[in-house]
């Protein structure tokens, strides 16, 4: 008969080897977390209420992004997440030294090694110009993915925790690689092209019309469908490392009975760019006209868009562009032909080369 403790240390060994080969096949088959640095600026994600029913009258820019990852502590889950509060703004307050400080820490973040994707919290004001304008300037194939709420994070059914847990994943997924800068709003998947603001308070706001979105997030996996032609970050021309300011460019509206006033006053404050987000197919009213021409003649870069929000502006459509020496914003919206044109002319003020970046970008 085997001696017991014999028995004992033969039982022993089979024990630890058993132990050693789940360790090492767990070891095999858990993957290392992305780690995912969530960069706050404030917004409604970050906002507070007076009570849980309070939706709109509500103060933005409260919590921190410390607080915003405790709320949701799932995240651990799906990445290794650090957080960094850039600014604590209400988003109609960004300005171009917000994005162009928060730009450069987004690069040199993702020069790092040890980060693998970014999200950035944001008021929905202006998050798709903050996008719009990070997906021209980061130099890097690394998610970036930007996300807010429309309801404050006292709310009840408060939007803010679900749409960061989705960016966090998003940011984390090797899928996101390579698409430019994401925006993450209501389980979809938006480009920083297309994506616009289109309802005041409800959930859906954030919509791509017409083009589309670009997927969706579904059970914790982000669900690619397509994605964009234009080029964008690594491909981008424009680079923003040296740059401690950006052109002054102003948007100017049509309108039934529109007067030149604004125009006029936007030139005389030293505009460098206007964007007539003119009236139908980009439309410019006989009353303006004089003042674009004088506008250009004085070296100022006129882009005609629309205020219609979606379509092709044709070249030489409801203008002689050749003639007059403006350029078309093709499918941007007025606010994303604005950054494109500052970012143009920190490169060329040759309307032509600038032309060509429209139906690039
Ligand atoms: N003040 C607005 C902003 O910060 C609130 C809207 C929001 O964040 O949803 O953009």
């Amino acid at each position: 008969m085997m001696h017991q403790s014999k028995r004992r240390s033969m039982l022993a060994i089979a024990g630890f080897m058993f132990a050693a080969a789940t360790a090492a096949q767990a070891q095999v088959a858990a993957p290392r977390l992305a780690n995912v640095t969530i960069l706050a600026t404030g917004g409604t994600i970050a906002g507070t209420g007076a009570t849980s029913t309070t939706t709109v009258g509500y103060t933005a820019a409260t919590v921190g992004v410390q607080n915003l990852i405790k709320a949701v502590p799932e995240l651990a889950k799906v990445a290794n997440v650090t957080g960094e509060q850039v600014f604590q703004i209400a988003s109609e307050n960004m300005s171009n030294e917000h994005w162009l400080a928060l730009a450069k820490r987004v690069n040199a973040l993702l020069a790092q090694q040890n980060v693998d994707g970014i999200v950035i919290t944001h008021g929905t004001d202006t998050l798709e110009e903050t996008a719009y304008f990070l997906n021209l300037v980061v130099k890097s194939r690394k998610p970036v993915v930007l996300v807010g709420a429309m309801r404050p994070s006292t709310a009840l059914s408060a939007d803010g925790p679900i749409n960061l847990f989705n960016s966090v994943l998003l940011a984390a997924s090797p899928d996101a690689v390579g698409k430019g800068v994401l925006v993450a709003m209501n389980d979809q998947i938006q480009t920083a092209r297309e994506v616009t603001k289109t309802n005041t308070s409800t959930l859906d706001s954030f919509r791509s019309p017409e083009l589309g979105m670009i997927g969706y997030i579904q059970g914790g996996k982000p669900f690619f469908y397509r994605q964009s032609t234009r080029k964008h970050t690594v491909d981008s021309e424009f680079d923003v490392s040296a740059l401690q300011s950006l052109p002054q460019v102003d948007i100017v509206y049509g309108y039934a009975n529109v007067s030149p006033v604004a125009l006029d006053a936007v030139v005389a404050a030293g505009a460098k760019g206007i964007i007539h987000a003119g009236v139908g197919n980009g439309s410019l009213a006989a009353k303006v006209l004089p003042s674009l021409k004088s506008a250009r003649q004085k070296g100022v870069l006129v882009v005609r868009a629309s205020r219609v929000g979606q379509g092709i502006l044709a070249r030489n459509g409801e203008a002689n562009d050749d003639e007059l020496d403006f350029v078309v914003a093709d499918t941007l919206n007025a606010q994303k032909a604005r950054i494109l044109l500052m970012l143009a002319l920190t490169k060329t003020s040759n309307s032509k080369d600038i032309q060509r970046m429209f139906y690039t970008y």
